[in-house]
């Protein structure tokens, strides 16, 4: 039995801990240290009218930058700041023409948030790439199953290290060895699995990778973008504006400034980057093997719990979920039962949960998705279990 991390939950931001936060798959709770020194960030550094010189230097944003340098032993990619993992994402798709021809293949899996499929559907579509999607086992990518869907044509795969609804670990480093041996670009989706799982990135090196500081106990609106140097040195930036260019040359053309600039154009939101710092030095003094095992300790105690419950039915049973646990009600929707929960102090996320409808162990119905963190316990999973146990008829008392 894997101890809990003790009074871990005085860390966080929860003013009224009577509320029971059972979403942190949807986002974490913020850390205290980053929420005052966003604060701080906020009293003191106005915004900057300085212009010229070094941006981090002049936005106080150096500092995350070079933390995210020195945890993942970043040395051939460029740390680009975009608002979220979607916009990450979608910058390297609307580059996939400088990298791929028309006719290419790239590969996605059926588990894939929206975020990492949508952007390369659109673009791929309008580039003439062709897009496979290829079965997961119950959300984990068999590699078996992936070779056998790679032909002289795939050029690209991109897949999540933990997915928002199953949450297992695919093999990132077996993907991007595959990928190295056989030319392909590799591009992972760590949105979940920063904050939970461990990532040597130096050793497993992928072409792209991407979190989001919402997922990692830092404030919603940040995310990063690692991205090879000399891959992204030419790609195009998707928005145009200031702090990107240095003007233009005799033609009329825009210089772009040197990425990761050329990448961020536009007032950043410096005071949440800024105090991103404290989430990352957060992350980087936790055990993550023993988060992780923490995690699917507790999903499985869930599990075990809910089963007892006749009328629910467990979604994801029989794996080791990092953390989530997925469940259906026979009876009621899982709205009923999402605003059922929230009567009673405990806070999940329900419907698709923007699983793309190519996922077939969702089988396209909507689910309640239970997702856990550090800070929770087995006592608010008990909680959980008698509010669900005890429910009885209660929605059609409300009709
Ligand atoms: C696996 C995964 N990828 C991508 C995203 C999108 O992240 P963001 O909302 O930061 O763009 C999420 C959000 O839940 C996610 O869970």
């Amino acid at each position: 039995m894997i101890k809990k991390f003790k009074n871990i939950e005085t860390k966080f931001v929860n003013k009224d801990r009577k509320k029971i936060y059972f979403n942190s798959g949807a986002g974490t709770l913020v850390l205290k240290d980053t929420l005052e020194k966003f604060n701080f960030e906020l009293e003191n550094n106005l915004y900057s009218s300085s212009d010229g010189g070094n941006i981090d230097l002049r936005e106080n944003i150096g500092e995350t930058r070079n933390l995210i340098r020195d945890i993942f032993n970043v040395k051939r990619h460029d740390i680009i700041f975009q608002s979220n993992t979607t916009s990450s994402i979608n910058l390297v798709a609307y580059n996939l023409n400088k990298i791929l021809k028309k006719g290419d293949e790239i590969i996605l899996t059926d588990t894939e948030h929206l975020s990492n499929f949508s952007p390369w559907i659109k673009f791929a579509k309008e580039y003439k790439i062709k897009v496979n999607i290829i079965e997961t086992d119950k959300g984990l990518i068999n590699i078996k199953n992936l070779k056998s869907k790679i032909s002289k044509k795939t050029k690209l795969i991109s897949f999540n290290h933990l997915s928002n609804t199953f949450s297992l670990e695919n093999n990132i480093s077996e993907i991007i060895n595959l990928c190295k041996d056989l030319n392909i670009y590799s591009f992972v989706d760590a949105a979940q699995s920063f904050s939970k799982v461990e990532i040597d990135f130096s050793k497993i090196d992928p072409d792209f990778l991407v979190i989001s500081a919402q997922k990692a106990f830092g404030i919603d609106s940040f995310g990063v973008l690692l991205a090879r140097k000399e891959i992204i040195n030419n790609f195009e930036p998707l928005i145009i504006g200031g702090k990107m260019n240095k003007g233009l040359d005799k033609m009329n053309n825009l210089i772009y400034a040197n990425s990761p600039y050329k990448f961020e154009a536009g007032s950043k939101s410096v005071s949440n980057i800024s105090s991103f710092s404290k989430s990352l030095e957060f992350i980087s003094e936790l055990d993550l093997e023993k988060v992780k095992l923490y995690l699917i300790e507790l999903s499985n105690y869930c599990k075990d719990k809910l089963s007892n419950i006749s009328n629910i039915d467990i979604i994801n049973n029989n794996v080791d979920s990092i953390g989530t646990v997925l469940i259906r009600d026979k009876n009621y929707s899982s709205q009923d039962l999402y605003y059922y929960l929230e009567q009673n102090n405990i806070f999940t996320t329900q419907g698709f949960i923007c699983s793309n409808n190519n996922n077939p162990n969702i089988n396209n119905e909507k689910f309640l998705r239970i997702s856990f963190h550090i800070y929770n316990s087995k006592e608010q999973i008990d909680k959980l279990y008698s509010v669900l146990n005890n429910g009885g008829n209660y929605l059609d008392e409300n009709i």
